[in-house]
């Protein structure tokens, strides 16, 4: 068998009482790209920077090309590239100037540093602004400079840690295309995700991490012939109503109603058909819901079918449950959104209670091999 671009077996991370990573396994194969999606503090970040020799395990083993994270870490610095989830390139410094100063720590050819950094600037469309120092940046393009950065050793291997959020629609497309193209060329690439459409587009396969564990390791297509990849809303305005409609819905359809206070949701292939139908039976038992809406799944619906609860990140009930989806409903041409649920609010934040817990985490001393 070919090996593996990225091998992990049994790996474990622990931050003191923290466990951030239990017994994680996974493969990348050569010239894939393979996602880690998952919510807040799951321990996506975590695995990238074990993988990229940054943290030291706590047990289990990594390897990329064949090469051991813990013990060759040198090794594996040649053959990787790493856009972290947060800016790692100089304000001070313009954008050519960032990409030329990689290329010298990275001993490019000294003949190809200037070519390369030019090159690179011109397909993430920055050119215009290469040579303005980066603090004038807009955040979308700071993004697009440090995956840029990543890219100027020309790695076989690329980690890429929530490569786009905060990236409008258009900036994150023209990056998957990007990303698309160094696949083609042979690159392998791992990414984080916290959208499930992201995921979907770019991945071979993807794995579901949830509180340092996988959950599930499969392909974006059977993942979603599972869980369906739209979801219907209807909200009922009053609890009563919606456990009427619940048990009006159960067992004429395939797809089985959850309710959640005065809300059903039911997970689909195809939601605007389904929703007809509903409709229909429900106006039949006199039951109009006060609103309806067709979206595209979110990481928050994979979470609730894969574990039975949502996300640590969104809310338990209330008028967001689909926070996650935000870039998502914006960006997709399969949004099938009627505009009046909850799933057409774009860019709402994810919740607080885990980045509270990742605030503690960068500020806490940083465990380096
Ligand atoms: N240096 C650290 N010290 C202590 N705890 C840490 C440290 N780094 C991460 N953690 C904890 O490990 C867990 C996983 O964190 P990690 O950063 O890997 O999550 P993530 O999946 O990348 O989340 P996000 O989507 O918020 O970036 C969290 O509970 C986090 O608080
Ligand atoms: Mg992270």
């Amino acid at each position: 068998m070919e090996q593996p671009a990225i091998s992990v077996v049994g790996l474990s991370k622990r931050f003191g009482p923290v466990v951030a990573l239990d017994r994680v396994d996974f493969e990348v194969p050569p010239g894939s790209v393979f996602g880690l999606l998952g919510p807040n503090g799951a321990g996506k970040s975590t695995t990238i920077r074990i993988l990229t020799t940054i943290l030291r395990p706590s047990g289990g083993h990594a390897e990329v090309l064949g090469r051991d994270v813990v013990r060759e870490p040198q090794a594996v610095r040649r053959l990787i590239g790493l856009a972290g989830q947060y800016a790692a390139v100089d304000q001070n410094l313009t954008g050519r100037e960032n990409l030329r100063l990689i290329g010298k720590l990275t001993h490019l050819h000294r003949p190809r540093i200037r070519p390369r950094a030019g090159e690179l600037l011109d397909r993430f469309d920055l050119a215009g602004a290469a040579d303005r120092p980066v603090r004038t940046y807009s955040g979308g393009m700071r993004r697009r400079l440090d995956v840029a950065a990543a890219l100027v050793p020309d790695p076989p291997v690329l980690f890429l840690d929530e490569p786009t959020t905060g990236l409008d629609p258009q900036s994150r497309n023209a990056l998957w295309e990007l990303i698309r193209e160094l696949v083609r060329d042979g690159t392998t690439v791992l990414l984080t995700t916290q959208y499930l459409e992201e995921a979907d587009r770019l991945a071979e396969r993807v794995a579901v991490v949830d509180e340092g564990r996988i959950i599930v390791d499969d392909t974006p297509a059977a993942l979603k012939a599972r869980l369906g990849n739209t979801v219907v809303e209807l909200d009922m305005a009053a609890e009563a109503r919606a456990v009427q409609a619940a048990s009006v819905l159960t067992g004429r359809f395939p797809e089985v109603p959850e309710r959640e206070g005065t809300r059903l949701r039911m997970a689909s292939r195809d939601g605007s058909a389904l929703l007809l139908d509903v409709l229909h039976v429900l106006d039949a038992n006199g039951l109009v819901p006060r609103s309806v809406a067709v979206r595209e799944s979110s990481l928050d619906d994979v979470f609730l079918a894969l574990t039975g609860h949502r996300t640590a990140a969104a809310p338990a009930t209330g008028a967001a449950p689909t926070s996650g989806a935000g870039p998502t409903s914006a960006a997709g041409p399969q949004d099938t959104s009627g505009g009046t649920g909850p799933g057409a609010s774009p860019g709402s934040a994810p919740g607080t209670s885990a980045d509270s817990a990742r605030q503690t985490a960068r500020s806490a001393p940083e465990d380096t091999p």
